[in-house]
């Protein structure tokens, strides 16, 4: 089984139960215009973090590691009218892509970008008593992941769900002579939801357009 039959079934899923998105189609053209990395989710996985939105009645989601924005809108199109998503982005580039991204779409006036290192957005979230939020998308500086873990449970309440983006990175999270920093970060998000009581979670592999990875889900008691 190889990456194009991956890719060839996403496409698949995307054609037979997907509307056709000009929009997102223009999203992803706009990324690539200004040489933001092809490293947003996949459709298939932005429209199962939508639905996890809407599955979990969430009105306030988190989201750290923006990029153009492609999933922050798959998530955008999950809440509800009064719904908010606060979504947090290093790189002033992407920042900008993103937010012309957002005015494409019926969803900008639902999301708050704000650009910056994500532990400082995160501490200002806290000081500003933003939380709790309802669902928390990890997508960022992998190394982070476990400090973003740490954040995201202050800024939760119980049901709060976590997501938690390339926990499985082609396998390499079991390969242990694998010294690759990003990888490490997966081991050390694997550790902490193991570690913390007060989260219970699992992990789902994934394969498709963008390969072999997965996501690490989690719910707070
Ligand atoms: N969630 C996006 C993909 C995010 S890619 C999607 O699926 O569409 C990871 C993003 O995290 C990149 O844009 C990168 O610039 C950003 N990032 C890296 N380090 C960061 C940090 N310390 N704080 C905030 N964002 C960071
Ligand atoms: C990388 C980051 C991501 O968020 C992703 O989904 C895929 C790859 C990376 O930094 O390589
Ligand atoms: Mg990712």
């Amino acid at each position: 089984m190889s990456r194009k039959t991956w890719t060839a079934v996403d496409d698949y899923i995307v054609a037979s139960l997907f509307e056709p998105d000009p929009v997102l189609d223009a999203v992803l053209a706009a990324n690539r215009d200004h040489s933001l990395p092809a490293i947003d989710v996949s459709a298939a996985q932005g429209k199962l973090l939508s639905l996890l939105v809407r599955i979990g009645g969430a009105r306030k989601v988190l989201e750290i590691g923006t990029l153009g924005g492609y999933s922050t809108i798959w998530m955008a199109r999950g809440l509800p009218a009064d719904g908010k998503i606060v979504t947090l982005e290093l790189d002033p580039h992407h920042a900008k892509v993103a937010r012309s991204n957002f005015e494409r779409t019926d969803v900008s006036g639902k999301v708050d970008l704000r650009v910056g290192p994500a532990l400082q957005s995160l501490a200002a979230l806290s000081d500003e008593n933003a939380g709790p939020f309802d669902l928390i998308f990890i997508d960022a500086d992998k190394p982070n992941s476990p400090n973003y873990l740490d954040w995201a449970m202050r800024l939760s309440r119980s049901g709060t769900v976590i997501v938690c983006d390339n926990v499985i990175r082609d396998g390499d999270v079991v390969n242990e002579d694998g010294r690759d920093a990003n990888v490490e970060g997966a081991r050390a998000a694997f550790s902490f939801i193991g570690g913390d009581r007060r989260l219970d979670g699992t992990a789902i592999q994934t394969v498709g357009a963008k390969g072999y990875d997965g996501f690490a889900i989690a719910i707070v008691d």
